[in-house]
């Protein structure tokens, strides 16, 4: 992401224009030394019993046909989709503003292109996962960081922010950062129950605890009760159907997940296991080669990681986002 606040990031002079931040952070760091891709995601195994084994048998007796309706299929029965009934919130637009995040309803900016280009990338890779049956981590999308204050809550919030505006897909953005929970502070949303909450308590249903905004298509469930346990609820067996209920009979769901820092505390690493996709943001400024090669293979059990430039300047000649639109960078 450009940084809004205009802090002046040093150009890298070999540095290709026109790249987007996946491409220009994975250059700078050297992604695929990083990293191995995997081809191909896990194929879930099916969910049918398979066929007996083929055997000869003696040929039935030819019996006549009875005169009789052949019975009606079973109706195909599909899971009750998820549904939240938070009351539709306010979010304060001018404190959002403030933060230098993407105003809904505001003017097209170079945040909101750098955001949707973001988000694109995201949503066809999400699109692949599915088509290789990746179930609901395929809506999924964790968004971490080796250190603090490298920019994954600011991420989190914009790329949410940006999602809601499609009209196809809306978005349930979810405060995993337990120990320091910043996401409804941002919006100016009123605190209550959360995730932790439904791991700790399995009379909670998770669905009671997502908050509705007055954002279209943004949803937004907090992080709930702090605990000294939180990687110990993460990694319990309850977390799968919890995180399986937010998106269930919802196909056009995305679930962004805001993390503490990779190296500083463990839930990221936890919560790598459910998600499809992991945005790892760097800071051009500030993120060492040494700690993004820690954060990413605590991160390895994601089949998709991914780097993201933050607070990086455009060079004057290359993309300068917004600027068809009359952006002033
Ligand atoms: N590209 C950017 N442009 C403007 N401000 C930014 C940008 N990236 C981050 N910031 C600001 O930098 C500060 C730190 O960012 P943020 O809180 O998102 O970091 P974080 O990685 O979530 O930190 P923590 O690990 O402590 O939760 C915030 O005030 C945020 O608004
Ligand atoms: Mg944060």
């Amino acid at each position: 992401m450009t940084d809004h606040r205009k802090i002046p990031v040093p150009q890298q002079p070999d540095e290709p224009a026109g790249e987007s931040l996946f491409e220009r952070a994975n250059g700078r760091f050297d992604f695929n030394s990083l990293i191995a891709k995997p081809t191909a995601f896990p194929e879930r195994p099916a969910r049918r019993a398979p066929a007996a084994p083929f055997e000869a048998v003696a040929p039935a007796p030819v019996v006549p046909p009875v005169a009789e309706a052949a019975p009606a299929p079973a109706p195909v029965v599909e899971p009750e989709a998820a549904r939240f009934h938070g009351e539709k919130r306010p979010v304060d637009r001018e404190h959002l503003r403030e933060q230098g995040l993407i105003v809904p309803e505001g003017a097209v900016t170079a945040l909101l292109e750098e955001f949707r280009i973001v988000k694109r990338q995201l949503l066809v890779q999400a699109a692949d996962l599915r088509r290789q049956k990746a179930g609901p981590m395929a809506q999924r999308v964790l968004i971490s960081s080796p250190h603090p204050g490298e920019g994954k809550t600011y991420c989190a919030l914009n790329l949410a922010l940006s999602i809601a505006a499609e009209k196809e897909s809306e978005v349930l953005l979810v405060d995993a950062d337990f120990a320091k929970p910043s996401i409804l502070s941002a919006l100016g949303l009123p605190g209550g129950p959360g995730l932790m909450d439904a791991l700790m308590d399995d009379t909670i249903d998770v669905a009671d605890c997502v908050l509705g905004t007055d954002i279209p298509g943004l949803w937004v469930l907090p992080a709930g009760d702090t605990t000294s346990h939180d990687s110990e609820y993460l990694s319990s067996s309850r977390t799968a159907h919890v995180l399986d209920q937010l998106t269930q009979g919802a196909p056009n769901r995305m679930v962004i997940f805001d993390s503490p820092p990779a190296l500083a505390a463990s839930p990221a690493a936890e919560l790598a296991k459910y998600v499809g996709q992991t945005v790892v943001i760097v800071r051009a400024d500030k993120t060492g080669r040494g700690a993004l090669d820690d954060a990413i293979s605590l991160l390895n059990a994601c089949p998709n990681v991914q780097l993201l430039l933050n607070a990086a300047q455009f060079s004057p000649s290359g993309r300068r986002f917004g600027s068809y639109y009359g952006y002033k960078g």
